[in-house]
């Protein structure tokens, strides 16, 4: 059967170029554990430098700035943990917004829990938070502000380079979880004004479980979550994933190589896929920012359908698709986004996101709007939610 995927912002796989270079630090002598100053230590430690610069580069900062983790997750709570804990005595708020990932979202709820003040944003219905309302929350306790560059279900692009210049301006720390955005569109620590900024592997076709946290030289920082050796200059102990960081560098070496081609082609593919949905089928709304969204994100709301029943729809016919998040596919609340965006709880299960990346071509979505017709109609006519009018 043919199968096409269409959940890029779920996970991406490994480019072939990324799995060669991973493969030569699995196999032969290049084995070696970076902290020894042996040869073979020194031949990988060399390679981790090499990954290290491409990061950098990436994101416009300096290689000394970047700190290599366990992906996204990890990352968000090595930031946020960190920031929290190493200013407690100037002040215990944070503030973040009601879309965040729950890598962001959880570690400041649990440090709510923890003697630390949140303040949790709203959103407006394209899931957008405000500067406005940044700048409300502010008191003399504020040490830090973590918002996201783009969003992973709705695909909005935040208002990230405002929000930067007032946390600037306050002296305020600014976090940004890039994991969506890195490759996709510019992502330049100076221009955001970021502090911090999380990237993850997995989401531009690098291997999983691999990630990097930025951090500003000066950055009033520490790191407070994992307690072991020196590695990354004690800002990350455990022996590094020599293989995942090889292969995170070729990743992002890759990406930046490909971004502006790809956004412009998939902006295209993106663009027809939305007009057609919307245009074709009452009671569909697209989700997130009309405009200032990633360039491969399509999301949509079927008023009367279960999400889950038109994935596995979707699915027997090949086509990969999600509801939303990757991480709550599984549990069935509906997604703190949608809901933060001020869709009804009834509604939000109806999500579907179509997120697309480099194998994708217009015959992919030509079969999809295809097959999504007969989909819709068949499941409307089943729906125990009834169909209004
Ligand atoms: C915005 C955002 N932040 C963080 C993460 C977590 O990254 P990882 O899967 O590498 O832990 C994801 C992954 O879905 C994400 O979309």
């Amino acid at each position: 059967m043919r199968r096409i995927y269409f959940d890029h912002s779920g996970t991406t796989p490994v480019h072939p170029e990324v799995a060669e270079e991973m493969y030569r630090f699995l196999t032969g002598d290049n084995f070696g554990n970076p902290s020894s100053i042996n040869y073979f230590g020194q031949f990988v430690s060399q390679a981790v430098a090499e990954a290290r610069e491409k990061v950098a580069e990436a994101v416009g900062a300096d290689p000394g700035e970047i700190v290599f983790t366990s992906g996204g997750t990890e990352s968000d709570n090595l930031a946020i943990h960190g920031v929290a804990f190493t200013n407690r005595s100037r002040g215990n708020h944070i503030i973040t917004s009601a879309v965040e990932h729950h890598a962001v979202l959880n570690t400041v709820k649990a440090l709510g829990k923890q003697g630390f003040d949140i303040t949790i944003l709203p959103v407006d219905q394209y899931g957008m938070v405000s500067v406005e309302d940044v700048a409300g929350a502010v008191t003399d306790k504020t040490i830090l502000i973590t918002v996201m560059h783009a969003n992973n279900e709705v695909g909005t692009i935040m208002p990230v380079v405002e929000i930067g210049k007032f946390a600037r301006e306050k002296g305020i720390i600014f976090h940004v979880d890039a994991a969506q955005s890195l490759g996709k569109i510019p992502v330049n620590v100076d221009d955001l004004g970021a502090d911090l900024l999380s990237v993850s592997g997995h989401k531009i076709y690098g291997p999983k479980g691999i990630g990097a946290l930025y951090i500003r030289k000066g950055t009033r920082w520490k790191q407070t979550l994992l307690h072991g050796g020196a590695q990354e200059r004690l800002r990350r102990a455990g022996t590094e994933n020599i293989p995942g960081i090889v292969g995170l560098g070729k990743a992002v070496e890759l990406a930046m190589e490909n971004r502006a081609g790809e956004n412009t082609r998939l902006k295209a593919l993106r663009d027809k896929l939305i007009r057609e949905v919307t245009g074709r089928f009452d009671q569909v709304k697209l989700t997130g920012h009309p405009d200032l969204r990633l360039p491969n994100h399509a999301s949509f709301l079927f008023k009367f359908i279960e999400g889950e029943s038109m994935l596995l729809s979707l699915d027997m016919k090949g086509i990969a698709a999600s509801t939303g998040s990757a991480c709550t596919s599984r549990s069935l609340e509906p997604s703190h986004v949608l809901l933060a965006m001020g869709v009804p709880p009834e509604e939000a299960h109806g999500s579907l996101r179509i997120t697309l990346g480099k194998d994708n071509t217009e015959e992919d979505v030509d079969y999809f709007l295809e097959v999504i017709g007969p989909v819709v109609e068949k499941l409307r006519v089943m729906s125990p939610l009834g169909v209004e009018g």
